[in-house]
């Protein structure tokens, strides 16, 4: 089987996060459609945006600390597999025979080698395998799953030739929180130690935004992945992240 790839559809751009469910039908499409065209196995994982992140704050969950559960767990599980179930109609539209599957079983309570197997046949039968940001029971309670700690697992599972987040910015910036995203600071190449260092907005998201997303990065590029940062919105650079050709955009150095 040829390189697996790995890529994170982040809510911020299959959604508007702006706007409760809001889901981006022809972004999602026009990524899908470049996906299906890239002709490489490609493991997706998706973010909440606008479908869990509002839900799971009005409830009080997050990624750091574990709830007891009741009406915002299912209520945030709703709004996830809703999402998921448009994210995977729309790639399918697209030509993307899709996957989807719940990440907790498979990653929390599996080992790797299971884990590793059961992908492998999915995409060596040419699916593409799709999971996103879950709600998932521990022995403490509920707590979220974020998507970005899942391209973690995924990736240490998978080994990956490339990870590729796509966000609704053309990828990670120098600047504050209150910093307008301009060309010329985006940053081209960052490096691990950059990455700990930079100061980064919080956002408006249930797991830890971007910061989150940084911290994952730099553990997945420790791993010998290639890690991209790149906008979901323009889909010819998205395309050229996919295929490990050079893009505008961030990788990680
Ligand atoms: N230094 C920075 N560089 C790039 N983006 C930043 C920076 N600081 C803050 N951000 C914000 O982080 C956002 C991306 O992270 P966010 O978690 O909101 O998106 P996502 O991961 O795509 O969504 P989801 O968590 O739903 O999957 C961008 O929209 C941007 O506004
Ligand atoms: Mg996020």
């Amino acid at each position: 089987m040829a390189p697996v790839i790995l890529a994170k559809l982040g809510g911020s751009v299959i959604t508007d996060k702006a706007k409760p469910f809001s889901f981006r039908e022809e972004v999602v499409s026009a990524l899908g459609k470049e996906i299906a065209a890239s002709h490489q196995p490609v493991v997706l994982v998706h973010g909440g945006g606008s479908f869990g992140h509002p839900v799971a704050k009005e409830y009080g969950l997050t990624s750091g600390a574990y709830s007891r559960g009741g009406e915002g767990v299912s209520k945030t599980r709703d709004a996830m597999y809703a999402l998921n179930q448009l994210v995977c109609r729309t790639l399918m539209g697209a030509g993307v025979e899709t996957y989807p599957f719940a990440p907790f079983d498979l990653l929390v309570s599996s080992n790797e080698k299971h884990t590793r197997s059961w992908l492998g046949r999915l995409l060596s039968s040419g699916l593409c395998p799709v999971t996103f940001g879950d709600v998932s029971s521990y022995p403490r309670g509920f707590r979220i799953l974020s998507g970005d700690t899942i391209m973690h697992e995924l990736a240490k599972v998978l080994k990956p030739v490339r990870c590729v987040f796509a966000l609704d910015v053309d990828g990670v910036y120098r600047g504050g929180a209150e910093k307008k995203w301009e060309r010329g600071n985006l940053l081209r190449t960052i490096s691990v130690s950059q990455m700990s260092k930079l100061k980064v907005g919080l956002g408006d998201d249930a797991t830890g935004g971007i910061k989150l997303k940084l911290e994952v990065a730099a553990k997945i590029a420790s791993l010998g992945t290639r890690v991209s940062f790149v906008s979901g919105f323009r889909r010819a650079e998205f395309a050229k992240a996919l295929k490990g050709l050079d893009f505008y955009g961030t990788v990680v150095v």
